[in-house]
């Protein structure tokens, strides 16, 4: 049985005066692995920052299991369970991997025993975060940093993880790990939304595909229809993205 739960539906938003999304719809169910492709600057990541709280819709709505959301803080969704793995990178270099995934888990801080019991989870999860505990993050690969960052993301154990081109910049060796996180993440019941500029890599790993254009969705369906889609990969399958 599927269960929504989040949705966009006529969502305009911007920076400034001018309108980034022109009515966006969107709806992800439970224990899906969603990618929204499409070419660079077709709103995928200004997506993610309205579903996050950092930009307000102008108009329309958002709503996170049946709750509208679209007017909480970044901090209020994220304790309500939607959490970001931003495209720039954010970990505190000078500060050591365990460090800054206790930062993920700042909301619930005062409660020494969940904070406990959530980092138990994420080391289950990500083992580096234990194995590199004392290591500073700025001494990390690229893709150690990338475990670590969805790591910290994890420690408010959220129902929906957003993650913006995941692969971004990491040999193919990383690649499958992140990968094989995003698969475990799925596999507990969470719901991940991710960004994926290599459409065949993206949509290979994801169960529903969303195809932007221009501050709309173009094209949604199952992620092997959208990769087998003639249009699409036209459009897209001959870009390779930043890391082929
Ligand atoms: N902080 C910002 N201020 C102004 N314009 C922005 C900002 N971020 C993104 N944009 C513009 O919004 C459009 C969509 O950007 P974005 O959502 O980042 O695209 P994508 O992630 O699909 O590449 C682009 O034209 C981009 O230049
Ligand atoms: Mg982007």
């Amino acid at each position: 049985m599927t269960e929504t739960v989040l949705t966009m539906s006529s969502v305009e938003a911007g920076y400034g005066g001018g309108l980034v999304l022109q009515g966006v719809d969107l709806q992800v169910d439970k224990g899906t692995i969603t990618c929204i492709v499409g070419p660079n600057g077709a709103g995928k990541s200004t997506v993610f920052r309205v579903i996050s709280g950092l930009l307000k819709p102008k108009n329309g709505t958002v709503t996170f299991g049946g709750r509208d959301i679209g007017g909480l803080s970044p901090s209020e969704i994220l304790k309500s369970g939607i959490a970001q793995v931003p495209q720039n990178r954010a970990l505190f270099p000078e500060m050591s991997v365990h460090e800054n995934v206790l930062l993920g888990g700042y909301a619930i801080r005062r409660d020494r025993a969940l904070l406990k019991e959530r980092l138990a989870m994420v080391e289950e999860m990500v083992p580096l975060v234990k194995d590199r505990a004392k290591e500073h993050a700025g001494n990390l690969s690229g893709g150690q940093r990338r475990m670590v960052e969805i790591g910290r993301a994890l420690m408010l154990d959220p129902r929906v993880v957003l993650m913006d081109e995941p692969s971004l910049g990491l040999d193919p060796k990383s690649v499958a790990k992140v990968a094989e996180v995003i698969r475990d993440m799925a596999a507990e019941g969470r719901t991940v939304l991710m960004v994926e500029q290599n459409v065949r890599l993206g949509m290979n790993l994801a169960t529903h595909g969303v195809v932007m254009e221009q501050g709309q969705v173009r094209l949604v369906g199952d992620a092997q229809d959208i990769a087998d889609n003639p249009e699409v990969a036209s459009m897209y399958l001959g870009k390779t993205g930043h890391n082929a």
